[in-house]
């Protein structure tokens, strides 16, 4: 068969190079891709946001799976386009992708479940938002209702914070239309986790859990990025935890949608939170994770595509994921000065030389290729460093070893990573 992969980021890559793995599939594209997933398949300079291009190239290659990384697209109606041509998609439609594209509609139908969350209010404008604050207390977490590019939550540690959160959603519309509509959320304490599970409609296959590290600097320091690095399993999350993940989240969230005649068929990502009376939900998304998804899937030992064949047809009760026992570690290389300015067009070398290793596979994130052939740096996060170990800490020595192969000017990674799994906490 033949899929296309949209995207180009290293969630997109992992995805690539699991596909291409499969013996169903004969032809691999990708959109727009990478320099690594030009590797596997061959790229067209379609970009993940450019849905009429998208359905009109698949219809004319036959394409016969479609999987979309990005969540921009699915929030946007890419496979309402793709179902409307009778092209297989595997995504959520723009209804079903409000879970991700609206945090309101997401809450709704987490009360309607009985889902744990924080409480919320909801506002329309600036006065009566700041009016919520004068009356609470901090901290506060002010969540822009729509997509804003990772950048629409802010947790205030005071009043202050909580004012200039609501003023750029509202008074600056620094989201536009996104920010029209804001929540203020309670605020929750404990480790984050992310537990994603396929969906078909109606029933549910969780995959391994995993957790992403969003600050730019070691200690979790400095600001918010787009993901740092990543893990997979979690052993802070007890197999307790996760079966409560799963039977009073992920299932009723399911149901809910299901109910709401909502035939939701893709992944759906739950941000979760560790409290003291158990797990908790931070957020929906509607897509893989990233860069989570690069520590998951080296551990699916299984096919993923008969599972996402599953999910269109509605067949997931006939699916079984195997899980390899080894951890997995991700360290993301960034360009220096990301998440601000950062320079491109660097060339990176000794990418051979660390791919070549023990259990090491590097996924791109944001390079091209140069003129004479070499990859070059295109992006904040550059390349996403994945090692399976017998344990976190072998896994995590062999992702070190491979970043330490690679170079290009301005580098920058995170030293950290996965240091809290070596420990155990
Ligand atoms: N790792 C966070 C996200 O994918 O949204």
């Amino acid at each position: 068969m033949k899929v296309l992969v949209v995207g180009s980021g290293g969630r997109e890559h992992a995805l690539a190079w699991k596909i291409a793995q499969s013996p169903l599939v004969d032809k691999l594209f990708c959109a727009p891709g990478n320099a690594g997933m030009a590797e596997l398949g061959t790229c067209v300079g379609i970009k993940a946001e450019d849905i009429e291009s998208l359905a009109a190239f698949a219809e004319r290659e036959r394409i016969d799976l479609t999987v979309v990384g990005p969540e921009a697209p699915l929030v946007a109606g890419i496979a309402d386009a793709f179902e409307e041509r009778g092209l297989s998609v595997f995504g959520p439609t723009r209804e079903a992708a409000l879970m991700e594209g609206s945090k309101h509609f997401a809450k709704q139908v987490m009360l309607e479940a009985g889902v744990p969350t924080g409480s919320a209010e909801v506002f329309t404008d600036y006065d009566a938002a700041a009016e919520c604050v004068r009356r609470g207390s901090p901290p506060y977490v002010v969540k822009a209702d729509g997509l804003a590019a990772g950048k629409g939550v802010v947790v205030a540690q005071d009043d202050r914070a909580a004012y200039e959160a609501l003023k750029a959603c509202f008074l600056d519309k620094r989201f536009g239309e996104a920010g029209n509509k804001v929540l203020i959320e309670e605020f929750l304490e404990g480790q984050e986790v992310s537990v994603l599970t396929l969906v078909d409609g109606e029933h549910i296959l969780p995959l391994a859990p995993a957790q992403d590290y969003k600050r730019v600097g070691d200690d979790d320091t400095g600001p918010n990025t787009g993901g740092m690095g990543s893990y997979s399993p979690v052993p802070v999350m007890s197999a307790e935890d996760y079966r409560r993940v799963v039977e009073e989240i992920l299932r009723p969230t399911a149901k809910a949608l299901a109910g709401r005649g909502i035939h939701y068929r893709g992944i759906l990502y739950a941000g979760l939170i560790l409290t003291q009376e158990g797990p908790k939900v931070l957020e929906f998304n509607v897509r893989f994770g990233d860069p989570e998804t690069q520590a998951v899937l080296p551990r699916l030992e299984s096919d993923l595509v008969p599972a996402m064949l599953a999910v269109l047809e509605g067949r997931l009760p006939e699916v079984e994921l195997r899980w390899r026992d080894e951890a997995c570690v991700t360290v993301v290389v960034a360009s220096g000065g990301y998440p601000g300015d950062y320079k491109t067009g660097y060339p990176i070398t000794g990418l051979g030389e660390a791919s070549s290793l023990e259990g090491v596979v590097v996924f791109h994130a944001g390079t091209r290729r140069g003129e004479g052939g070499e990859v070059l740096t295109a992006g904040g996060r550059v390349l996403n460093v994945s090692a399976l170990g017998r344990d976190f800490q072998e896994a995590r020595e062999r992702a070190y070893r491979a970043v330490e192969r690679i170079n290009f000017t301005d580098m920058y990674y995170r030293k950290d990573i996965a240091m809290r799994a070596v420990r155990g906490a």
